[in-house]
Parts: structure tokens; C-alpha cells; sequence
């Protein structure tokens, strides 16, 4: 490993991503997944529709975004995995810890994560076969789940301990932009369902006096979740860019593509939700019991359905790579593990930890029951303690750590490195990185701790 002045290691003696494009796909091929075409329809739904996708996207554009650029910088100045960037960036710290809770979060995430994914790749199957699949029945068969489940923390495993370039790279760049253009295809022939309207409309007005506290929190979540911000994905990503790589367009794209296909994914359920008169706060199943009614109503609607189903998998896939990256690239880094191995005991236990959450969509009736925190069922759970609580808690630590411990001026220079707009007075003497200094000082910690607060009961609106 080479050393700076700073005792700063360079990403030269690691994985380094091939171009910027590279870089670009992959970290848009972690951020785009379910999150956004599963989760936030329902969030959506849940939340009281287009209120929530308003405080959604300011979520994404004032906290979600800063926070990006926040972990991006960490990651390449460091050149190191969640754990080394910061203990080689201010050595002895006890902001580590922060790195520990990256590691948690991705290790869990993945094993329930990998359960839903397995469910797309059912319903592909299903479409293919030409069989109708009632969610319910289907989800609670642990003869269809489990196989599912372990198939898809296989291919995860075999394309991790490919490596950065040939396994992440290569795939993202090809898969990213099919997704893209079938997520059209649905979103046509969603919206010109009889009885769309009301669909859209309740997408696109929002209904302001729906906002309170809690819609914030799930919001600001959501955005968590679905940028990859807040686990330490952004920092083990950025540690493979090159000096050359611009991280704030870089960021940019990455948030700005993420966004686009969460609004998509709101474009494809809704309609038909109201469109076919179901419950738009049908919770968890929503998008897998909407869609399929959606390829009913189509032309060659069971080999549409088949694709998105694949595709939506394969989106899930460039996910869980990357929930699988980064604890593998701290064995790697810090243990000196070969990825080989690293990447098959991770995902192993990953394995065994996820099947009671592979169980407890009635499966096993006391995991489909089980309460906690006001949650029932134990993917739930998992969902709310590490897909929720757990990213807000990184967040605000990496916020005060870089604002207020290793100090922001380090950050911007690293953002400023390869960019020619960021550090310059743009408007009324301010540029971009003062704001975001601002930012990271201030406001990120803040409403991250209200939201932290509000969920653990101390409400203020
Ligand atoms: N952003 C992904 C999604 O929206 O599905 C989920 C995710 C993947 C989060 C990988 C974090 C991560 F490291």
C-alpha cells in the first residue's frame, strides 16, 4: 500500500473501477433495487401519496445528496474500506464505531434483502410458466422461498468474489439501462388502464395537512435507503475511484438516476392500483400483487411480465453486490482475507441469518407474527431496526464526523480536486461548497437527529 503525507493510503493497490462510467453505473446499480420500485410505491402508499413524494424529493436534494457527496469524499481520501476510513483519516477515533454500524447494516439488510429479491425471481418464473401467483400463498411456501432465497445469495457470491471491474463493473453497465426502458413499457400501459386517473392524481396532488413528523422520518428513511447513503456503500465505493473521477457530477448522476426510477416505480403501481380498486396502503405486497394484473392486461403480457420481473431481479442483484462489497472489502482491506473467501463466508451466513426472515411472511406462524417496536413479522423488524434506525444513526455520525471531528476542509478538497465549479463563488458570493459545509455542519444533523428522536417516541410535530 502507498502512504501520503497524511498517512492517507491510495486506492492505487486496490480494486480501482476501469472509467468513470464504470463508477457511475455501479454505484446507480446499488442505489437502483427494490428500494425503488418496491419500497417506495409502498412508502408511497402508506404515507399519504403525493405529499410524501414532495418531502421525498427534498429529503433526496438536501439531506440524501450532501450526505453522498459527504461519504463519497471520505471513501476516496481515505482509499479504504468503512472501518480503515476512518482510522486512517484521524487515527484513534472512536468514530470507528461508525464503521461497525456500516458493516451491521449491510450484512443484515442483505439477508432479508436477498428474500424479496428471491420472491422476483418466483414471479418471473411464474409469468413464464404461465401461472398466476397469489402473493400471499406464494410467499408463505417455504418449498418456493428458501430455493429462491439461496439462489439469489449465490449469484451475489459469485460475482463478488469477482472482483471490482470484472464482476460489479461489467454487469451494471448492460442491466442498468434494459431496466430502465421495460420500467417504460409498464408505465405506458399502466397509465392508459380505464380508471388510471385517479391513480395519477393521487401520485401527483398532494394533499399537504397528510405531512406530520412520522411521514418525514419514513421519508427521509426512504431516501436513506435508496440513495445507498448510510452504510458505508458510498465511502468503500469511493475508495475505488481514481483521483481523476469528479465525485459532486458523479454524485449527481448517481442520486439524480436513483430518483428517476423511484418516481417510475410510483408511475407504474398507481394507476393500477386505482385502476383495478385495490388499497394503495396495502403494505409490503403492494407492487407484487399490482403488477402482475398490470401484464395481464397486455399484449404478450406474460413475457412482459417475465422480463420485468428478471430485470427487477437483476436490479436486486446489483444491490446486494454491493450490500455484499462492503463487509468483503473490510475482510479483504483490514484481515487480509482473499475476496474468494470472504465473499463466501459473508454471504453464507448472510444465508442462514435471512431464512427466519425467508420464514416470516407465513411461513413459520410466530416469525409471521412476532411484534417489536410497533412492527409485526420478523422481516419487518429487521427492516425498521437496520433498513431505518441504524442508516439514520450512520448518517448523523458521519455528518458530525466530517463537519465537526476530521474537519470539512479535507472533504472539499476532495471534491474540488477533480471538479472545476464546486469551490467558486457561484451566486451572492457563496459557492457550492460553502453551502455544503453548511449542510454537513448543521442541517444534516439536525433534522437527522429530530427524525432519530421522532421515531424513538419524542415527536414534535
Ligand atoms: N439502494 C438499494 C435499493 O434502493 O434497493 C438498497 C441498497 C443497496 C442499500 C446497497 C444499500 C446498499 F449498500
Amino acid at each position: 500500500m502507498q502512504s501520503t503525507s497524511e498517512g492517507v493510503t491510495t486506492a492505487s493497490t486496490r480494486g480501482q473501477w476501469g472509467s468513470k462510467l464504470g463508477f457511475i453505473l455501479a454505484a446507480a446499480g446499488s442505489a437502483v433495487g427494490l428500494g425503488n420500485i418496491w419500497r417506495f410505491p409502498y412508502m408511497t402508499g402508506e404515507n399519504g401519496g403525493a405529499a410524501f413524494v414532495v418531502v421525498y424529493l427534498l429529503c433526496v436534494l438536501l439531506i440524501g445528496l450532501p450526505l453522498m457527496f459527504n461519504e463519497l469524499a471520505l471513501g476516496r481520501r481515505s482509499g479504504k474500506d468503512v472501518i480503515g476510513a476512518f482510522r486512517v483519516t484521524k487515527p484513534g477515533t472512536p468514530f470507528v464505531i461508525t464503521g461497525v454500524f456500516c458493516l451491521a447494516c449491510c450484512f443484515f439488510v442483505l439477508s432479508y434483502y436477498a428474500v424479496i429479491a428471491g420472491w422476483t425471481v418466483g414471479y418471473a418464473i411464474a409469468s413464464l410458466l404461465h401461472t398466476k401467483v397469489e402473493f400471499e400463498r406464494f410467499a408463505a411456501r417455504p418449498e418456493f422461498v428458501l430455493p429462491l432465497f439461496g439462489f439469489f445469495i449465490l449469484m451475489t457470491i459469485l460475482i463478488v468474489q469477482g472482483g471490482v471491474e470484472k464482476g460489479i463493473e461489467k454487469w451494471s453497465k448492460v442491466l442498468m439501462p434494459v431496466l430502465i426502458v421495460l420500467c417504460g413499457v409498464v408505465i405506458i400501459r399502466s397509465v392508459t388502464l380505464e380508471g388510471a386517473g385517479a391513480g395519477i392524481k393521487y401520485y401527483l396532488h398532494p394533499d399537504f395537512s397528510k405531512i406530520n413528523g412520522d411521514v418525514v422520518m419514513k421519508a427521509l428513511g426512504q431516501a436513506f435507503f435508496s440513495l445507498s447513503v448510510g452504510w458505508g456503500l458510498m465511502i468503500t465505493y469511493g475508495s475505488y475511484m481514481s483521483k481523476r473521477q469528479d465525485i459532486v457530477t458523479g454524485g449527481i448522476w448517481v442520486a439524480g438516476m436513483d430518483t428517476f426510477v423511484a418516481i417510475m416505480g410510483g408511475f407504474m403501481v398507481f394507476p393500477a392500483v386505482f385502476a383495478f380498486g385495490l388499497a394503495p396502503d396495502a403494505g409490503t405486497a403492494l407492487t407484487f400483487k399490482t403488477l402482475p394484473s398490470v401484464f395481464e392486461q397486455m399484449p404478450a403480457g406474460q413475457l412482459v411480465g417475465a422480463a420485468f420481473f428478471l430485470l427487477l431481479g437483476i436490479a436486486a442483484l446489483t444491490s446486494t453486490i454491493s450490500m455484499l462489497e462492503v463487509p468483503v472489502a473490510w475482510l479483504v482491506d483490514e484481515k487480509k482475507w482473499s475476496r474468494k473467501k470472504s465473499a463466501w463466508l459473508v454471504g453464507g451466513a448472510a444465508f442462514v441469518v435471512g431464512l427466519p426472515s425467508a420464514l416470516s411472511v407465513g411461513g413459520v406462524e410466530w416469525l409471521t407474527k412476532v411484534q417489536f417496536l410497533g412492527k409485526t413479522g420478523f422481516l419487518d423488524i429487521m427492516d425498521h431496526i437496520f433498513g431505518t434506525a441504524i442508516i439514520l444513526l450512520i448518517c448523523l455520525l458521519c455528518s458530525v464526523y466530517v463537519g465537526w471531528s476530521w474537519g470539512p476542509k479535507h472533504a472539499v478538497e476532495e471534491m474540488s480536486a477533480s471538479n472545476s465549479w464546486f469551490a467558486r463563488p457561484l451566486l451572492a458570493g457563496l459557492s457550492p461548497a460553502t453551502v455544503w459545509v453548511w449542510f454537513i455542519r448543521i442541517v444534516c444533523p439536525l433534522i437527522v437527529s429530530l427524525m432519530l428522536l421522532n421515531m424513538f417516541g419524542v415527536k414534535f410535530f
